[in-house]
């Protein structure tokens, strides 16, 4: 499998969708991102790395984030968690609050804002810092010790951040917070505003396509617990586009509203894919076009 030249052809095929959609504004520091921006990374499992375009120019990871802490938590057992977070596609916004109320404050799955509050409250009270955390750990995985967050835009989340502090709060109504809500939220956003690149990205995502196994070989999760953060990312992973991203593109995937989209093919490779341009669901368009170019030159999807 020649990986550089089906990235090329990704990009190539991806070309028409970049600058498309809508550069995410509602987060204010986001909004300065430039929307002709490319990239696309893989990652193999016997430890080769690849890239076309801006695959080294970190960005905004936000969502993406979603996919470690819950890793983190899960590595601590999920059983508790699974008891405060559901694993069913929600068929609604990221943000949406009207699903919640209706189900008594636990969130439908752990990658909707919802759901990665109470992720990120557990992996709070499980490590005292779940943002420095995920930092640590993405530094570890992606060999990347100056990656951070990006505090302009972790700022920038916590002045607008309205709709998460009323999920918070309306969770923690139910008792299903342990923390403080300002902490969870800030420590939610520290998550969210890390900076990193294509290439990071998919070398962090590679536990996944390694059945849970890190990269200095010690296991994070058990091969069933691989399996199963994978079989949410499919099902809950890009939102109420997760029907659509399994038709193009086949694989679990993580999108992110800076315009990143970490997939995984089991037991070979990581992938991350990245435009700032969005469609209505919060997914890059770019990202898709070229995730969905590159299953359909190279047949790697799980179907
Ligand atoms: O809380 C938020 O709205 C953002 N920090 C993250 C949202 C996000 O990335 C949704 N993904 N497509």
């Amino acid at each position: 499998m020649n990986y550089q030249d089906l990235l090329y052809t990704a990009m190539r095929d991806a070309r028409p969708a970049i600058g498309q959609g809508r550069v995410a504004d509602y987060i204010p520091a986001l909004a300065a991102a430039d929307p002709q921006a490319f990239g696309m990374a893989l990652a193999t499992v016997s430890g080769e790395v690849y890239g076309v375009g801006d695959w080294e120019r970190p960005f905004s990871i936000q969502s993406i984030s979603k996919v470690f802490s819950l890793a983190l938590v899960l590595a601590h057992g999920g059983d508790y968690l699974w008891k405060r977070v559901g694993r069913e596609p929600s068929g609604n916004p990221f943000n949406s609050l009207i699903q919640l109320e209706a189900e008594g404050g636990i969130p439908r799955n752990p990658f909707i804002n919802a759901g990665a509050l109470v992720v990120t409250d557990r992996l709070q009270t499980l490590t005292g810092d779940a943002g420095i955390t995920v930092r640590d750990f993405l530094r570890r995985e992606a060999g990347s010790p100056a990656l951070d967050t990006d505090r302009n835009v972790a700022f920038s989340e916590a002045v607008n951040g309205h709709r998460n502090a009323a999920l918070a709060h309306f969770m923690a109504s139910c008792d299903n917070l342990e923390n403080p809500v300002d902490t969870v939220l800030a420590q939610y956003y520290a998550q969210c505003a890390l900076s990193a690149s294509c290439r990071d990205l998919a070398l962090a995502g590679l536990f996944l396509a390694r059945h849970g196994v890190l990269a200095d070989g010690s296991r994070l999760l058990s091969g069933s617990e691989a399996k199963k953060v994978n079989a949410t990312l499919l099902t809950c992973g890009t939102y109420d586009a997760a029907g659509e991203f399994a038709y193009r593109v086949g694989l679990p995937g993580k999108s992110g509203v800076g315009g990143g989209i970490l997939a995984i093919v089991p037991g070979r490779a990581a992938l991350c894919a990245w435009s700032p341009g969005l469609d209505s669901a919060g997914n890059s368009m770019a990202a898709v076009a070229a995730l969905d170019a590159f299953t359909t030159h190279s047949g790697l999807s799980v179907f």
